[in-house]
Formats: structure tokens, sequence, C-alpha cells
């Protein structure tokens, strides 16, 4: 299913000139490691310049959770492929973040689990998995407009991406910040040197599989945000934005050139 967002009344003059012009589309993609500020960037992005936000990890934890609830274990391929088949898997872009349609039921709020967390790395070793994720991935962004965020959207999904931004911190830091967005609950339940040593796991597995590894693409644009602020991430991005589509300062903003 495509999907495309129209100009809204509370948008930027930047996204309103953008989403008027006649300027095609541009895909937007941003990499990076687990808890290096993807979503954070990815959606301020999307809102500031009239775009739409897609996570694909949450594609890979949607799969994940069925194969998990269905009892199927992560590393049997044929029957992982079997259930791809059975599945649809829809993302659906609001302000607040992706809304995530799997077979047709909102399963959004249950996709941070551990285990699905972790299962969603497992699952996305398997080259034919990927694949058929890429596929969809590819569908969804096809008529542009989009800030797509992932490990391999500037490599694999989209290798000729408008903007292709590779983010990264050192990773004490990105599994501190996790821990920080914990709720009280879940706080009380694990120590900060377990959320990290659980991100370094991942990492670990996101960087080393042998079907598109995360990594940056030779084209993009690296930003180590260990040292940054929220608010200095966010003004570097876009203005890597800003040069790369070579917008131009007007009256009204800003506008393609
Ligand atoms: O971004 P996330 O934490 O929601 O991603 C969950 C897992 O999905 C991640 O550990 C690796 C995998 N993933 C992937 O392999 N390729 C993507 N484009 C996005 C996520």
């Amino acid at each position: 299913m495509i999907v495309e967002r129209m100009v809204q009344e509370n948008d930027s003059p930047i996204a309103t000139n953008l989403l008027k012009s006649n300027a095609r589309r541009p895909i937007i993609a941003i990499d990076g490691p687990a808890g290096a500020g993807k979503s954070t960037i990815a959606r301020h992005l999307a809102r500031y310049f009239g775009l739409l936000n897609l996570e694909t990890g949450a594609m890979y934890r949607a799969f994940a959770f069925k194969a998990l609830n269905a009892g199927v274990s992560l590393e049997d391929v044929p029957s992982l492929l079997q259930l791809s088949i059975r599945t649809t898997i829809h993302l659906e872009p609001t302000e607040q973040g992706n809304l995530v349609f799997l077979d047709g039921v909102d399963v959004t709020g249950q996709l941070r689990e551990p285990a699905v967390t972790d299962g969603a790395s497992r699952v996305s070793v398997h080259p034919q998995i990927r694949s058929w994720m890429v596929g969809l991935q590819q569908e969804l962004g096809a008529s542009g407009g989009v800030v797509m965020e992932g490990r391999d959207i500037g490599t694999v999904v989209f290798p000729h991406a408008d903007v292709k931004i590779f983010l990264d911190a050192a990773p004490e830091v990105r599994g501190l910040r996790r821990y920080d967005q914990l709720d009280q609950t879940a706080a009380a339940e694990v120590q900060p040197e377990e959320v990290v040593r659980e991100l370094r796991a991942r990492d670990e597995r996101d960087r080393n599989r042998a079907d598109s590894p995360l990594k940056a693409a030779a084209d993009a644009v690296l930003l180590d945000s260990t040292h940054l602020t929220l608010d200095e991430v966010v003004s570097q991005a876009e203005t890597i934005v800003v040069e790369k589509l070579g917008l131009q300062s007007t009256a009204s903003g800003m506008s393609p050139s």
C-alpha cells in the first residue's frame, strides 16, 4: 500500500511549501544502532519537512511478536517463511509515532517487550525474511515523501535515497538513554548496566549478520550524538536535509530550488 501525506493546518511554512510544490517527494533514510535517537529525529524531520515517518524496526518487531505467539522458533526459517505467507503488516504514521497493524489488528502497545525486542533482532538475520520486509518497505516508500528509519534503508531499501543520515552514539550513552526512557515500574526491575549489556548484544547481532548488516552507506552523513543535546542533533539533522535537498530561503520560508 502506498502512503501519502497531505498539507495539514499546523504544518510549518517549509512543510507547506514542500507539499504544495511540484518537486519530487524526497526519501530520507535514517539508519543507526538501537538507542541512537533515530525515532525522535525521524519524527521531528517528518513533521518539519511535511513527510511521513516510517519505522521499519516496528515491522520486524511485529513479525517476531507473531512468531513468538505462534510458538515458532525464531531460528526455524522454513516455518518462519510459512508464517510470513499468512501475515500482513502495515504501518500507519501518526504525530506520536507509527501505529503497527498485524493481520489488521493494532499491536503497537505490545512491541516493546524485551522478548519482542530481542526476537526482532533474531528474525532479522534471515535473508528470506529480510527480502520480504524490504519489498514491503520499498512499496510503502515508493511515491517518496518519507523519512524511513531502520538499519539498511540507505544501503539496501533505498540506496538512491535523497538524504542519508547515519545516527550513532557510544553504546553506554545509548543504553543509558534507553534506561531513562523506561517507565518507573520497568526501571525498578532492571539495572542500567543490564540495559547497556542487552543493547550491546543486539548491536553485535545487527552489525555482524551476513545479510545487509547495520553499517553506514558510503554516501551517508555521519551524525554522532554522544556529546550532543537533542536540540543540537535536531538542528544538525535539519541542516543536513536542507543542504542535501538544496532548499532555498524565501520570504515565506524554505522552498525547493
Ligand atoms: O529499530 P528497532 O529497535 O525497532 O529494530 C528492531 C530490530 O529489527 C533490530 O534489532 C534489527 C531489526 N531491523 C533491521 O534488521 N532492519 C531494519 N531496517 C530495522 C530493524
